[in-house]
């Protein structure tokens, strides 16, 4: 696989996609800060943060975060990006069937063009906003199972499932 093994510390390149706005550089703000950003700016290219995680077995995972732009002029830049990535989160906006199109469109390309044994995680996040949810938990599910992802619904306003996201991961790692 493409996670770097020594003894029992990993090191993982994790690559986030999806449309601008969804939140995903939020998400990574919460999961290495423990912070959130109501005014969060647009990423320009994209940005590089390193979080480790502890499993309960002692083994530390390392991950090597890529938060891409999710603005459509990045698009071209994606590859730069998840070439070697050993996980791929593909996020959306619980509220915008847009971004959930788009997710779809991500997760094809990178069973395209991505490593082959990648780990595909899908995030749906703005879960706080479940008043203007208007993509049904049960349609991401089903569609996660048909493509052999992991899937979690998450909020990095309130916290919920940031955590147990990369802990999912890591243990899903080959
Ligand atoms: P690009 O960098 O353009 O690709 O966008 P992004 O996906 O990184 O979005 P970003 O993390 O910058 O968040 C966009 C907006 O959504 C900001 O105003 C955030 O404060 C807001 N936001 C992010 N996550 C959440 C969430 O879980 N709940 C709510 N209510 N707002 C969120
Ligand atoms: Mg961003």
């Amino acid at each position: 696989g493409s996670s770097v093994s020594d003894s029992k510390n990993l090191r993982v390149k994790l690559v986030l996609l999806g449309d601008s706005g969804v939140g995903k550089s939020c998400i990574v703000l919460r999961f290495v800060r423990g912070q959130f950003d109501p005014t969060s700016k647009v990423t320009v290219g994209a940005s590089f943060l390193s979080q480790t995680v502890a499993l309960q077995d002692s083994t530390t995972v390392k991950f090597e975060i890529w938060d891409t732009a999710g603005q459509e002029r990045y698009a071209a830049l994606a590859p730069l990006y998840y070439r070697g990535a050993a996980v791929a989160v593909v996020v959306y906006d619980i509220t915008s069937p847009e971004s959930f199109s788009k997710a779809q469109y991500w997760i094809k390309e990178l069973q395209k063009h991505g490593s082959p044994d990648i780990v595909l995680a899908l995030v749906g996040n703005k879960a706080d906003l479940h008043e203007n949810r208007s993509v049904p938990s049960q349609d991401a599910i089903d569609y996660a199972e048909k493509n052999g992802m992991f899937f979690i619904e998450t909020s990095a306003k309130t916290a919920d499932n940031i955590n147990q996201l990369f802990e999912e991961i890591a243990k899903r790692l080959p």
